[in-house]
């Protein structure tokens, strides 16, 4: 496709300006995409109701057609408009959840484009907190599709220069409002039957949910029908070019061994290590500069990354589903 003028527009986070919620608004109604901020990550907005701008979603990120769209709401009763059931625990997740960096995956009605749902039976919901994302969903009066604002496979865009590297040319607008608070993509979660299965871990771990239902949740990458289970949970994804190796131990004389052998090589650790970017031994706070560090890294034309594994526990499960599936095992 011709490449299209692409506009970067600064908006206020806590409190955008309506004119600019009116743009955006004006290009989304007319099929156009907007890359808006969310808490989690940059998502590439189109309206939700019209199979053509969805189809553009896919063709701008490169997206396989078969791997389904979240649906950006701004209220329980909008999400509701699309499913054909509502059961007690997405409410339960709902109230306490929404708006947040949770996304149900519930039975759809029939209302959305397939393009959206990809022929499956199922629609995933999410009522983002940013006020950027919210005001513009109410603004433009339309649910949204959105996947994260980047190519198909590659890192996640935590702030709108992440999104111009991969979409320039590509969409219309780029709502410019900073870093993203959380870092990494939402919580998913299948609610359609009894047990609450997450098919993609993110920031609101199993705990918060178990918490909250009073229940176990299972893990699960192969839930779902009809459409592929949670394409996010492909092996390879969210992954920089450069290549990436996953280190469990002897970081430095692996480093040491690739100098050696004349490799430039970058380094992401939790503590502090020469030559490396170190994201703290806080995971909230890892996560939150996870894809901005990888971004880097990917930027430097190094010949490799190591990756430090982080501890294999919980608080860290969502870190390390991310760093596992952006690496290869040496
Ligand atoms: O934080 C987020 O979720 C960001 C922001 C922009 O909201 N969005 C995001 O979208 O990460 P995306 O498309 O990059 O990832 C959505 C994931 C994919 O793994 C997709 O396969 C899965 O959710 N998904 C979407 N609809 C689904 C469905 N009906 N059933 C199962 N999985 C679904
Ligand atoms: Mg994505």
């Amino acid at each position: 496709m011709e490449p299209i003028s692409t506009r970067v527009i600064a908006v206020d986070p806590l409190q955008p300006s309506l004119k600019t919620l009116e743009e955006a608004a004006s290009i989304l109604r007319d099929s156009g995409l907007v890359a808006i901020p969310t808490e989690t990550v940059y998502g590439l907005a189109a309206n939700a109701l019209d199979a053509k701008a969805v189809r553009r979603i896919y063709e701008a990120k490169g997206r396989p057609s078969n791997n389904p769209l979240i649906v950006h709401v701004s209220s329980i009763s909008q999400a509701r408009e699309f499913v054909s059931n509502w059961p007690a625990m997405a409410q339960k997740l709902a109230e306490v959840f929404w708006p947040g960096p949770l996304t149900m995956v519930l039975e759809h009605n029939g209302t959305l484009p397939k393009a959206v749902t990809t022929g499956g039976d199922s629609v995933a919901l999410r009522l983002p907190a940013h006020p950027v994302a919210r005001s513009l969903i109410q603004v433009a009066n339309l649910p949204l599709a959105a996947p994260s604002a980047n190519a198909s496979g590659c890192i996640s865009p935590t702030c709108a220069t992440h999104v111009v590297k991969d979409l320039q040319g590509k969409v219309e607008m780029i709502l410019d409002a900073g870093n993203c608070e959380v870092g990494i993509e939402s919580t998913v979660v299948d609610v359609r039957t009894e047990q609450v299965k997450v098919l993609r871990p993110g920031i609101i771990s199993s705990r918060m949910l178990e918490d909250v239902l009073g229940c176990k949740v299972l893990q699960d990458g192969q839930a779902g029908s009809g459409a592929m289970p949670s394409p996010g949970m492909l092996e390879k994804h969210y992954a920089p070019r450069t290549v990436a190796i996953w280190v469990e131990e002897n970081p430095a004389s692996i480093l040491q061994g690739m100098k050696d052998k004349g490799l430039a090589v970058g380094m992401l650790a939790l503590d502090k290590t020469p030559g490396a970017i170190c994201l703290g031994t806080d995971p909230t706070t890892y996560a939150k500069n996870l894809y901005g560090a990888l971004h880097t890294l990917d930027d430097m034309g190094l010949d490799r990354i190591l990756v430090m594994a982080p501890p294999d526990t919980s608080e860290w499960a969502a870190v390390r589903d991310r760093l596992k599936r952006a690496t290869v095992r040496l």
